[in-house]
This record gives structure tokens, sequence and C-alpha cells, in this order.
């Protein structure tokens, strides 16, 4: 039984170190910029709340469009975003 815990702790381990920052850069600052400081004709998005960040990246009103995500990073990005400066 250890055993099993171990190998699903050592499984999971790197889904959860998914590297936000850079699915950041890559899904997000062409338009919203690099820190979240929004551009010309994009909302500010740096310390928004993490839910809100979430829920609006599941939903991807256009433009924005489907990241492939999962459900972790999707709410890891939230709290990146939140966690960013104004
Ligand atoms: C193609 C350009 C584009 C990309 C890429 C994009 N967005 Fe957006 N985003 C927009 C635009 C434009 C709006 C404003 C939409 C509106 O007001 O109808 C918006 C709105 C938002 C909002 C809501 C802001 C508010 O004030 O309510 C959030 C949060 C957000 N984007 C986060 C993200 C995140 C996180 C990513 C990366 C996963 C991302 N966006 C990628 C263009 C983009």
């Amino acid at each position: 039984m250890k055993r099993i815990l171990i190998a699903v702790v050592l499984w999971a381990g790197p889904a959860l170190a998914s590297d936000i920052p850079a699915l950041y850069q890559k899904h997000c600052a062409a338009c919203h910029g690099t820190r979240g400081q929004g551009g010309t004709a994009t909302p500010v998005i740096a310390g928004m709340p993490a839910d809100a960040v979430a829920k609006v990246v599941r939903n991807h009103p256009p433009p924005m469009e489907k990241t492939g995500m999962n459900g972790d990073e999707v709410a890891a990005m939230g709290k990146y975003v939140s966690g960013m400066k104004k």
C-alpha cells in the first residue's frame, strides 16, 4: 500500500510542477502583456482574483482561445495572475 502511494505521488509530481510562468508567456502574454499589465485592446489582469481569472480561462470568450491547459494548470494560472503586481 505504501509503495502504491509513493508511486502516485511521483506520478503526480511533474503535473503539479507545470511551468505556469512559461504557460502564461505562451498563451497570454501576447495579448495581456508579459506582466499582465494589459495592452492597447486588452484589460489589465494582474492582481485579479484567482477564481475570476480561472473562470475566464476556462470559458475563453473570444478572442481568447482554448489553451489546452488542464484543470490544475488553469487554477494555478489564476493564482499566478492574481499574484502579479499591477
Ligand atoms: C488573443 C488575445 C488574448 C489572449 C491570447 C488572451 N486574452 Fe484574455 N482577454 C483578451 C481580451 C480582448 C479580453 C477582453 C474581453 C472582453 O472584455 O470582452 C480578455 C479578457 C480577459 C480576462 C477578463 C478581464 C476582466 O477585466 O474581466 C482575463 C482574466 C483574461 N483575459 C485572462 C487571460 C489569460 C490568463 C490568458 C492566457 C491563458 C489570456 N487571457 C489570453 C484577449 C486575450
